[in-house]
């Protein structure tokens, strides 16, 4: 386990299950949420399902953590049946886990020398307790400052770094440079020990839960507090996107978070993972259509209020039509001022 990273309880997906004569099953299992390779040798007659195989290596690895409370010293377990006693055996790294610059044979992202290379870069080292949110994401503190890591994880993480890399320097160039001081925003980060001196991911501000978090916890999911304040400052960011030539490309609320602000500063929403364009895609105006119709529906305060509802429904039918941020904009603003707290747009 990286020595920064945080322990969390595993979250184990299973990459390959190869059979080998004498019937055995070998499955290469990735714990995403301590980023540790394990292998699991099952001699068995059956074919073991994925979902059996991630679940019996996530509570081996459990079990050791909570007697040992260290990641195992051990990275292949071997059973000669299911319900057999386990053994375990540490192989040498390289046999078991898969790094990134040997399959496939992508060439590793190097950033941070060209003079056109704009964001500034830092060391990996220099992040500090890692801790898991997503399959290419972790929370750490950098500087002090408490920060979003967005990893190549994978192979086919590079292309979409390299996009959100371009996406991010497009707006600096429409936009100017970046202020003095707000260096946290935009870093990147060398990844070692894989390939000395190329890009590891993006370190950006942590800016809160996304969405989708927050639904999925049912006490938060009541209460969501998206407003028409922050839905008409989002349709006004994804405007302005627009016209510095980005297109976001996968508006979704899944890859929208909740800022909530501080002190005077009001709650937000900010987009994030601006990487791609998912296949299909409908284009950044109807999809933000989608995501205000998402937030009705789910956003009690904007639901219950018959006035409010309206003017969100209204703008959403303009975006996803026209695709007219104006007009949604001056829907959304209204002059029903947001005073009460937000409540109402
Ligand atoms: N700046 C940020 N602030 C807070 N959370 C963030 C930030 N950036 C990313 N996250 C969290 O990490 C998750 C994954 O990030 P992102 O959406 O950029 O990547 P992805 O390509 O969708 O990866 P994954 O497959 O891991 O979901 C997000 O859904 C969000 O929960
Ligand atoms: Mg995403």
């Amino acid at each position: 386990m990286e020595p920064n990273r945080i322990w969390h309880d595993p979250v184990v997906e299973i990459y390959s299950n190869l059979i080998t004569p004498g019937v055995r099953y070998s499955a290469e299992a990735y714990d995403l949420a301590n980023r540790r390779w394990d292998r699991l040798d099952i001699t068995e007659s059956e074919v073991p399902d994925d979902d059996w195989l991630s679940s019996t290596v996530a509570d081996h690895i459990r079990t050791y953590y909570a007697v040992h409370k260290l990641a195992p010293w051990w990275n292949t377990i071997s059973k000669t049946a299911r319900d057999s006693p386990a053994t375990f055996e540490a192989r040498p790294d390289g046999v078991v886990s898969r790094p990134i610059t040997l399959s496939w044979g992508t060439e590793p992202l190097f950033y941070g020398t060209q003079p056109t290379d704009k964001l500034p870069t830092t060391s990996i080292d220099e992040l500090e307790q890692l801790t898991y949110i997503s399959r290419s994401a972790d929370r750490c503190l950098w500087r002090g400052q408490d920060c979003v890591f967005k990893r190549i994880e994978f192979n086919v993480g590079i292309k979409p770094i390299t996009q959100e890399i371009r996406a991010r320097e497009a707006l600096i160039d429409a936009t100017g440079p970046l202020p003095e001081g707000s260096d946290v925003n935009d870093e990147m980060v060398r990844r070692k020990p894989w390939e000395p001196g190329s890009v590891a991911g993006l370190l950006m501000p942590y800016c809160g839960p996304d969405l989708e978090m927050l639904v999925r916890d049912e006490e938060k999911a009541a209460a969501l507090p998206v407003t028409g304040r922050q839905l008409r400052e989002l349709v006004r960011g994804v405007k302005e996107l627009g016209r510095c030539g980005v297109q976001h490309g996968d508006i979704k609320y899944w890859n929208t978070v909740f800022h909530p602000g501080s002190g005077d500063e009001k709650a937000t929403l900010v987009l994030i993972d601006f990487d791609s364009e998912a296949p299909e895609y409908d284009g950044d105006a109807e999809d933000l259509g989608t995501l205000l119709l998402w937030c009705v529906d789910h956003a009690k305060g904007l639901r219950d209020d018959r006035g409010a509802k309206a003017r969100v429904v209204a703008a959403a039918a303009g975006l996803r039509a026209e695709g007219d941020f104006d007009a949604a904009i001056a829907c959304l603003s209204d002059h029903h001022s947001d005073v009460a707290g937000d409540a109402r747009i």
